[in-house]
């Protein structure tokens, strides 16, 4: 006898005797005991999603049976091409000792890229309200054969097409439906259960129907755009708009991984709104445990002329790990930077474990340098982790590199940011064609406003992979970094929709190597902590003597931090002011590293006056009281003095000279060079300003002897001038002041006549 008519015959016996029995009222069915499910799914590794899906099953107490654990993977590439027969092959298997349980529930669901948004009552309850026997996910998109489409059901509203990521019925006749496979494990599962859906014989055997309205599975394919965040208090859910239904299961089937791992990052529990991240301190490694430091292999990346370099190598190296345990790749691609890298070379090659350098001279593309230094932690067991860390990071956090091992993910970057803009070393989303998108919540994590641990599609410039990781899972090289662009981004490079998708607050993968999230590897980004700040290197002209003192528009917070005398904000925090003869005001304003590179960089053009009356450099060409000095202008150092003027010195004068505000603006602003062979004084004089500021450049006693400041109204010497801090004076009518001779060496001052 057939087996389909015997079992038809079977079910309408059942249908005829419960009419018989059942009362007239009609009553809602007694929900079916959560013991009475079980999750069946197909892993044969341990993948991060696996990871996943297992975290939000155990949150949710499902009991899951895991199948194929340790078997090869015969199925095929899912989502590229057919396959998953081997899933169907291994549910049979399972279902054979579980058939005989007429009231079992078996969902049976992928677990790579799915994660579970509700409890086994909520989807029990929905499965009975379904009111089927066998209850398939379905989608928009069909899939495999296209060819199909008309043979499926019409449905008024809702998904038409069945996916197999997702099934829910009871055991027998699951069981009934997976015992007809006889296929291969490369055939496609997707297909074998289509045709049975699709012969109206069986499905009506079966009882089998879809869950056309997303109650209980939400396929993620074509319906991004469905689907929403909806917070709780202390759950995420997904909610689809399209139906208004909030779907249990959530499939990120397709080309929707990446979609599905933003939406993992809250759901259910893993970020709100109430608690903050609730698995940030999952497995965390306790460094301090440890018996010794593992070995770090710090890739350093300098691809392009980079303001602040030396800077950058200071933070390396007070970077809070053994030294002994750092390895030391540099690419360099910049003969401007030799001297730089040469420097610190000298000063600190025996402090690291090791210290290589390869130089522009090698001509290696940068896609090159980095599978370079990827590998030379990849080839080497004792590498511990790979450190990848480009020449734009300002790393202002000493224990990021701690910070990030003690973190335990395979692959993971601390969040750095431009100074004050969006722009940030991570992408929170990617559009279908495989672009930048900005996701909902990245301006949240730019801004720290969410923090925790966050799983993305994209980042550069800082990152750390574990050792065995590219050993393991990223041991084929090259294709993890992408060298300039991604082919499928290099096809849409110049689409119109390309340029709608660039943000001007996004790195752009054309300027920049992202590191893709690789198949099976979630890569993070934690902004947890500050760790510091990514710095601009556009407009960086290299063609003077040293060119970071012109980055004051570009790289502000670098700038101050390097120029900016350490003190400097005491002036109003701690009145740090002195005032030593009346209405002369005297404050730390410029860092050592700036007076010195004013110094030379003046040295280095060389060009001083002379001291002389006449002077071509000014209006009228007379000059009664002449220094030997050299024009900021003269150096192209105008427009960037002034801003430091308006900056540094405006809020000083604000405060001195209180109710008088300063225009920040000077006609005259040079530095003098006073030397008994020269000019060694300056006689009383009158400023043309309001006021006048007055900076020391070098130190009295080794620089130089003798100088300093006499004021005649008051009879008042400063004769100990401090480098770095600058005298603030009115410039007319009481402040008649004199330079006292340099009787040896030779004295720098730079001077502004304010507010002329
Ligand atoms: C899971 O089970 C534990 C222990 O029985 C319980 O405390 C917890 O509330 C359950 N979780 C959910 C989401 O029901
Ligand atoms: C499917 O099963 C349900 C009970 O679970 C029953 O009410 C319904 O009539 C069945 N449908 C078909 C088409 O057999
Ligand atoms: C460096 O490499 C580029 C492209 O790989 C090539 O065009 C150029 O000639 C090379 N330069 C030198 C100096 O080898
Ligand atoms: C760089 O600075 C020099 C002066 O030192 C100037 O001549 C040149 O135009 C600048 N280049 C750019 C691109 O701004
Ligand atoms: C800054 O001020 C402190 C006292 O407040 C002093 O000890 C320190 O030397 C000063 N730093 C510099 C660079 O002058
Ligand atoms: C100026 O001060 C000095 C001591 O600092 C003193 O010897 C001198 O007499 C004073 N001159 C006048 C004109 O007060
Ligand atoms: C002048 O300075 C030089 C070096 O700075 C030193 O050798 C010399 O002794 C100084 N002369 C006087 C008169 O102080």
């Amino acid at each position: 006898m057939d087996p389909f008519r015997f079992c038809l015959m079977l079910s309408f016996y059942m249908k005829f005797g419960s009419s018989v029995f059942s009362s007239n009222a009609p009553q809602a069915p007694a929900p079916i005991p959560n013991e009475k499910l079980v999750v069946l799914t197909v892993a044969t590794k341990e993948t991060d999603g696996f990871q996943r899906f297992m975290q939000t099953a155990s949150y949710f107490n499902y009991t899951v049976k895991v199948l194929g654990m340790g078997e090869m993977w015969k199925g095929g590439d899912v989502g590229r091409s057919i396959g998953g027969g081997q899933k169907v092959r291994l549910l049979k298997e399972a279902m054979e000792s579980l058939a005989a349980q007429e009231d079992l529930v078996v969902l049976f669901v992928d677990s790579y890229d799915l994660i579970f948004a509700g409890g086994p009552e909520e989807i029990l309850k929905k499965f009975q309200q379904a009111n089927h026997k066998v209850l398939f996910a379905a989608e928009g998109v069909i899939w495999p054969d296209k060819r199909l489409a008309d043979k499926y059901p019409l449905v008024r509203s809702g998904k038409r097409y069945l996916n197999s990521g997702g099934i829910i019925g009871y055991a027998p006749y699951v069981n009934r439906l997976v015992s007809q496979w006889d296929l291969h494990d490369n055939d496609d599962d997707q297909l074998f259960y289509t045709k049975i859906y699709l012969d109206p014989l069986k499905r009506e055997f079966l009882n089998m129907t879809l869950d056309h309205k997303c109650q209980i599975f939400q396929n993620l394919n074509g319906a991004v755009d469905e689907v929403l965040l909806k917070f709780g208090t202390d759950r995420v859910r997904v909610r689809n708009t399209a139906y208004n239904s909030l779907p249990v299961v959530v499939h990120g089937n397709g080309n929707t991984k990446m979609y599905l791992n933003y939406l993992g990052n809250y759901v259910p529990n893993a970020w709100n709104y109430e608690h903050g991240c609730s698995h940030c301190d999952d497995d965390l490694l306790d460094l301090s445990q440890l018996h010794e430091y593992p070995d770090v292999l710090v890739g350093v990346f300098i691809e392009q002329p980079t303001p602040f370099l030396p800077e950058f190598f200071q933070r390396l190296l007070t970077l809070d790990y053994p030294k002994d345990k750092l390895k030391l790749f540099v690419h360099n691609n910049e003969v401007y930077h030799e001297k730089h890298i040469q420097r610190f070379w000298e000063e600190n090659r025996d402090v690291f474990k090791s210290f290589k350098v390869v130089g522009p001279e090698e001509n290696l593309s940068q896609g090159e340098a980095r599978n370079m230094g990827m590998d030379l932690c990849r080839n080497d067991a004792s590498c511990g982790y790979y450190f990848s860390l480009d020449s734009d990071v300002m790393l202002t956090n000493r224990q990021t590199l701690k910070l990030l091992i003690e973190q335990n993910r395979k692959v993971i970057g601390p969040l750095v940011t431009r100074h004050g803009k969006l722009w940030s070393n991570f992408w929170g989303a990617l559009s279908l064609d495989g672009y930048y998108a900005r996701s909902e919540d990245y301006v949240d994590i730019v801004q720290r406003k969410r923090v925790g641990v966050w799983n993305i599609p994209f980042m550069a410039h800082i990152y750390l992979i574990k050792g065995t990781v590219l050993r393991n899972e990223l041991k084929e090289r090259n294709h993890f970094v992408l060298e300039k662009l991604d082919p499928d981004m290099a096809l849409c490079r110049n689409s119109r929709e390309m340029t709608s998708h660039r943000e001007k607050d996004s790195p752009s993968p054309e300027s920049f190597h992202m590191l893709r999230s690789p198949k099976g590897v979630f890569m993070y980004i934690t902004n947890r902590h500050e760790f510091g700040r990514l710095i601009s290197t556009a407009n960086y002209n290299v063609s003077r003597y040293n060119n970071d003192l012109w980055q004051i528009f570009e790289n502000p917070a670098d700038w101050k931090e390097k120029y900016i005398h350490p003190n400097y904000t005491q002036i109003f925090t701690e009145n740090q002011l002195e005032e030593p003869c009346p209405d002369v005001f005297w404050f730390p304003v410029l860092s050592e590293k700036a007076c010195d590179e004013i110094v030379e960089e003046m040295e280095h053009y060389g060009l001083w006056s002379g001291g002389k009356h006449e002077d071509k450099r000014i209006a009228g060409g007379y000059e009664t009281v002449p220094t030997d000095d050299i024009h900021m202008k003269q150096i192209g150092f105008d427009k960037e003095w002034l801003h430091f003027l308006r900056e540094f010195i405006s809020p000083v004068t604000l405060k001195v000279f209180s109710g008088y505000y300063t225009k920040g603006y000077a006609l005259m602003n040079f530095v003098v060079k006073y030397t008994p062979n020269r000019q060694a004084f300056l006689r009383p004089h009158h400023d043309s300003s309001t006021f006048t500021i007055n900076i020391a450049l070098n130190n009295k006693n080794t620089d130089f002897q003798g100088g300093g400041c006499r004021f005649h109204r008051y009879n008042c010497s400063i004769e100990s001038p401090r480098k770095g801090w600058s005298f603030m004076h009115p410039g007319r009518l009481t402040h008649l002041h004199e330079g006292l001779p340099t009787t040896n060496g030779t004295r720098y001052i730079a001077v502004s006549f304010v507010d002329p």
